[in-house]
This record gives structure tokens, C-alpha cells and sequence, in this order.
């Protein structure tokens, strides 16, 4: 996909900022600057997983991950970039990397907190990943130093423009309609996962964060591997995950509202990720791809076991010619074509996709 010489390039890029000290902290202009923090799944994860004690199921570190993009294995779930490194890409920010990459302490562009298999409730896959309210404390602790290295003042400007997404959730849903049938009702299950998610979002905004950014639940019930899991066929998703989903993203929806007016200065983007991917999975030739439903690497029928890589439970895999033709880049992580789809979207797009705000504007202002 990428040019050798690109590839360079960016692995030069990558090495400056992942903290090999540059001229960068001599030009930072607090009062133009916003940085990317990010919280959340495997979505979102760019390596933090690389560094904890975990499963191949919570780790993307093997071929043939980030084959295209990356040409190595960085630890996103992906054949390439993930939603937020695309999206520091239009704010002009180097990518965030990874919170646990050793020795890394440059804060000044933000950092990514997020754990692939974090769920926004701490029992969501306990002890193997890094859950919500964990990720939250990373956050103060980075807020601590960034005060000790600029003082309080700088530090809060730089908190208050920075952009804080999320997104979170559909580990606890998946876990509930597959691993543990839950005790409780959808109703509740769906209260504590957004009530936890607000706890987060109001910890954030308490240290400092002004500006989120979102993701709505997507289509759970289309994934690839939900439909293995819970049966359906190749060309219906399963009512009851996608039911939970659009359960969740209304209750999220109300709450949005009234943190806007709880909390002092507080902007949001809500992204209608549901719809997109929806969208995208059911109508790949709208957007320039040729496969929504057949993930690109796994085994079974339509690729739909989670085994890319060879490492998980089920040890054979197929991997496809052109990951940029499909959605789905494994049984349940996007390709970076996807996320190059869903990023312009969520920066740019009108008020029937991200509102609000879109990110561009939450950046800007
Ligand atoms: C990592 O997890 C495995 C399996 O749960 C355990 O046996 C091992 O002691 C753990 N290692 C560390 C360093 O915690
Ligand atoms: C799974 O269900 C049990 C009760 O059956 C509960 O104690 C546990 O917390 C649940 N786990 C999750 C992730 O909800
Ligand atoms: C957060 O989740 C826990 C279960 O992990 C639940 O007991 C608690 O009520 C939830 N908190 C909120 C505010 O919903
Ligand atoms: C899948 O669904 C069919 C028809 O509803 C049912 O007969 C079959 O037992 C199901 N298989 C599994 C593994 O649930
Ligand atoms: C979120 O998802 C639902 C589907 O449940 C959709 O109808 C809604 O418009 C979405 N977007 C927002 C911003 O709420
Ligand atoms: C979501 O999609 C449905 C049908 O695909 C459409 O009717 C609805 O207007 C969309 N919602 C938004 C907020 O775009
Ligand atoms: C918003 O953008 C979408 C996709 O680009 C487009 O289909 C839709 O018509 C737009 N809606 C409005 C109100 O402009």
C-alpha cells in the first residue's frame, strides 16, 4: 500500500515522536494548540496491550496486523491505522502513542490510553486488559506530570483545548450476550456500561477536559463474529446485539445533553457510528469497497472466526488479496480503509453524522 519511501518517512516520524527529543517543545504554543487524548477498545488501541500480561485475543503484535500501513505488527487491530491516528492526522498532531510505551513521557500532543477488550465495567474481561476507570487514572497521573513541567496555568489551557474521544462499550455488550448471561436486564445492564462511561467523562472534565469526542455503539448485531457466535446468516445481523446497541446510544444520547448542562464549558461530538457502519457493512459499493459482510482475515465460513494471526483458540487462517476491498479487516476490527472512511466522517461531517460539533470544529475552537 504505502511506497517504501513513504514508509520511511514515517518511520522516521514515529521514532521523533515517540519521544527521541525534538525541537517540537520549543515552538508549542499552548493557546494554539490542542492535543488528542484517547480513551477506550481495540478500536482505538495503538499497542498499550503490547505491554500488559494478556491473551492473543486482547493482542494485535503478530503478523499479519498492520501489514499494510505500518508493515509490522504495532499492535492495532487493524491491516493499518486505527480511527485515532487518522484523526491526529487532520489535526496535525503526530500519532498519539501508545500511555504504556516504555520510558514515553511527552505529553504535550496527548497520549492514548486505550486497551483493546476494555469494557467501560471493570469485570469486562477483568485482569486482561485496562479498563475505563483505570485508563482514567492514567490520565490524572499525566496531568500531574504536565503540571509539574509547565505549571498549573499552561497545563489547564492545555486540558481545556485538547479533544478527549472515547469510545467504549461494546465489550460489555458482547461479553453479556455471549460469555456470561447476564443477571440483569438489558434496561440496566445498558444504565450501569453509560453510567460508568459518564463517571469517566465527568473525571475527565474534573481535570480538566472540555471537549469530547464520542462514538456512537455501532451495528453490534452485523459484526462478523457476532453472527458467527449467535447464529445468524450471512445476510441478517443479530436483532439482539444490534437492539442493545441502539439502546445504549439513546440513554448516551439524553445523558450528553445533561452534562452539557451540568458541567462548565462542557462541548461534545456524537457520532452516529451505529449508522455508518451500518451503512458501510450493508452498502460497501456506496463507499468504493467490495466487501461488507466476509471479514478479510480469519477461517470459517465467511472468515467469521476470530483466528487471524494463528495465535487464538482456532490456529488456521485465510488473509485476503486487498484488506482496502473490505470492512472488515478480522472478525471484528475494521480495515484502515474503513477507518479512513469513518475518520473523514467524524471530522468533517455534517450535523446528521457528528453533532454538534465535528471534531474539526471541536479542534478549531
Ligand atoms: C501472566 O499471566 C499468566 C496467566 O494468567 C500468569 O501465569 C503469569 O504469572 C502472569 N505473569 C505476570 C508477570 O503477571
Ligand atoms: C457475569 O455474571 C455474574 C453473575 O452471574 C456477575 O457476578 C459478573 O459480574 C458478570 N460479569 C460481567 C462482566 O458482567
Ligand atoms: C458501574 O458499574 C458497576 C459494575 O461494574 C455498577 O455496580 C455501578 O452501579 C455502575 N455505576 C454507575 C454510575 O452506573
Ligand atoms: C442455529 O439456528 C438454527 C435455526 O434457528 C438452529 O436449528 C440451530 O440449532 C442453531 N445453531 C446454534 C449453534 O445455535
Ligand atoms: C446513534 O445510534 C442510533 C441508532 O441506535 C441512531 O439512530 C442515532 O441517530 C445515532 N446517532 C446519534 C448522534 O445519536
Ligand atoms: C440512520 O439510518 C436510517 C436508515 O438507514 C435513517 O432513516 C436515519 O435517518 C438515519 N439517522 C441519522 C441520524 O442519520
Ligand atoms: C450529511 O452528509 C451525508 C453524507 O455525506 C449526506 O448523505 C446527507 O445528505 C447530509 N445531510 C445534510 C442535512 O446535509
Amino acid at each position: 500500500m504505502a511506497s517504501p519511501k513513504f514508509s520511511f518517512c514515517f518511520l522516521v516520524l514515529f521514532v521523533s515522536s515517540y519521544g527521541i527529543t525534538c525541537c517540537l517543545g520549543d515552538i508549542w504554543h499552548p493557546k494554539e494548540h490542542a492535543a488528542l487524548f484517547v480513551f477506550g477498545d481495540s478500536l482505538f488501541d495503538v499497542g498499550n496491550n503490547n505491554y500488559i500480561n494478556t491473551t492473543a485475543d486482547n493482542q494485535a503484535n503478530y503478523s499479519p496486523y498492520g501489514e499494510t500501513f505500518f508493515n509490522y505488527p504495532s499492535g492495532r487491530f487493524s491491516d493499518g491505522r486505527v480511527i485515532p491516528d487518522l484523526i491526529a492526522d487532520y489535526a496535525k498532531l503526530p500519532l498519539s502513542p501508545p500511555y504504556l510505551f516504555p520510558g514515553y513521557q511527552r505529553y504535550l500532543d496527548g497520549v492514548n490510553f486505550a486497551s483493546a477488550g476494555a469494557g467501560a465495567l471493570v469485570e469486562t474481561h477483568q485482569g486482561l486488559v485496562i479498563d475505563l476507570k483505570t485508563q482514567l487514572s492514567y490520565f490524572k497521573k499525566v496531568s500531574k506530570i504536565l503540571s509539574q513541567e509547565l505549571g498549573d496555568a499552561e497545563t489547564t489551557t492545555l486540558l481545556a483545548k485538547a479533544v478527549y474521544l472515547i469510545n467504549i462499550g461494546s465489550n460489555d455488550y458482547l461479553v453479556s450476550l455471549t460469555e456470561n448471561s447476564s443477571v440483569f436486564t438489558a434496561e440496566k445492564y445498558v444504565d450501569m456500561v453509560v453510567g460508568n462511561l459518564t463517571t469517566v467523562i465527568k473525571g475527565i472534565h474534573k481535570t480538566g477536559g472540555r471537549k469530547f469526542g464520542v462514538l456512537n455503539q455501532s451495528a453490534l448485531g452485523c459484526i462478523p463474529l457476532v453472527k458467527a457466535l449467535l447464529n445468524g446468516s450471512k445476510g441478517s445481523c443479530v436483532e439482539e446485539a444490534s437492539a442493545l446497541a441502539k439502546l445504549h446510544n439513546g440513554v448516551l444520547s439524553v445523558e450528553l445533553e445533561k452534562l452539557k448542562k451540568q458541567l462548565e464549558g462542557f462541548k461534545y461530538s456524537y457520532v452516529d457510528f451505529f449508522n455508518l457502519s451500518f451503512d458501510l457493512m450493508n452498502n460497501p459499493s456506496k463507499y468504493g469497497l467490495k466487501e461488507g459482510g466476509m471479514a478479510c482475515c480469519g477461517s470459517g465460513p465467511y472468515r467469521r472466526y476470530y483466528s487471524c494471526g494463528g495465535k487464538r483458540a482456532v490456529k488456521d487462517y485465510e488473509l485476503c488479496e486487498n484488506p482496502s476491498d473490505y470492512v472488515f479487516f478480522d472478525s471484528i476490527h475494521p480495515t484502515e480503509r474503513f477507518n479512513q472512511i469513518i475518520s473523514q466522517l467524524m471530522w468533517s461531517g455534517n450535523q446528521s453524522i457528528a453533532g454538534p460539533y465535528n471534531l474539526k470544529t471541536l479542534f478549531e475552537e
